[in-house]
């Protein structure tokens, strides 16, 4: 029997009822999806590391004044956010190009942008989250023009500081997802940052070789994906310096399988 009650399942994550009102439990899964979930598979260990990074990065922006969701990190595979409206906008913020961009464009991966850029895509999994211009947005109200000027402007705050957070690591950052909700308080509403940072939502390339660390290795079928994330991970600190591959211990995993 579920302790508590499941809001929503979406492809990475679970979100459940809070403890008090307002509040929500993200649980990480290791399930991976890929081209609006037509490839499907698991990255073992995958939640606990996206956990950790997404609260890493989240306290980060925090502390650059960037309103988040994040609270805190209730165990290595949950962490308590704040109840937002989620703005049913993907924001995009690419650096060099890769991924979709290059289909479209026809652009080269690895190409540096010319400056960056910012894409919004309509977040709908039936539709497979079209790319649309901020006119579509104004026009069928799904944020209003301060509140797009408010997501435009905390997008390449996040993008800078992160560019710096990550070269400061050997890792250069060349795109990744954000979502932003809306606050409720009293009468107003306020945007703060949502959902997640990790790397299921960043093109994260190592600067010298240029091997990708980032969920491209389950999208391409590379191999190595728990490596890469585990990389990543170990590079900002978040897992002790010798630690193998293979020897995060998933102590929920475990407990679960107990049956405790
Ligand atoms: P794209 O090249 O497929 O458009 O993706 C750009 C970046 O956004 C990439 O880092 C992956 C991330 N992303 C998501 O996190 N979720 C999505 O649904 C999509 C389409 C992209």
């Amino acid at each position: 029997m579920s302790r508590r009650r499941q809001i929503y399942e979406g492809k990475a994550k679970i979100l459940y009822e809070g403890p008090e009102p307002g509040t929500i439990i993200q649980y990480f899964k290791d399930d991976a999806t890929a081209f609006n979930a037509q490839k499907r598979g698991t990255i073992n260990g995958k939640g606990v590391i996206n956990n950790r990074i997404s609260e890493y990065v989240f306290t980060q922006l925090q502390h650059i004044g960037i309103p988040t969701h994040f609270v805190r990190r209730l165990n290595m595979r949950e962490q308590l956010v704040r109840q937002v409206e989620i703005v049913p906008v993907e924001v995009i913020v690419r650096n060099v190009a890769a991924g979709s961009i290059c289909k479209r464009l026809g652009l080269t991966e690895g190409d540096p942008l010319p400056h960056t850029l910012i894409e919004y895509c309509y977040k709908d999994d039936d539709l497979g989250d079209p790319l649309i211009a901020e006119e579509h947005i104004a026009c069928f109200n799904w944020a209003s023009a301060d509140e797009m000027q408010d997501i435009s402007s905390m997008a390449i705050r996040i993008n800078d500081f992160m560019c710096g957070m990550f070269a400061a690591i050997g890792i250069r950052l060349v795109d990744f997802k954000l979502e932003f909700g809306r606050l409720f308080e009293g009468d107003y509403s306020r945007i703060i940052l949502a959902d997640e940072i990790s790397p299921d939502g960043c093109r994260l390339w190592d600067l010298e070789s240029n091997e990708k660390l980032d969920k491209d290795r389950f999208r391409r079928d590379l191999g190595g994906e728990v490596e890469a994330y585990q990389e990543v991970a170990r590079r900002l600190g978040l897992l002790p310096e010798d630690s193998a591959a293979n020897e995060v211990v998933d102590l929920d995993s475990q407990r679960k399988k107990r049956g405790k």
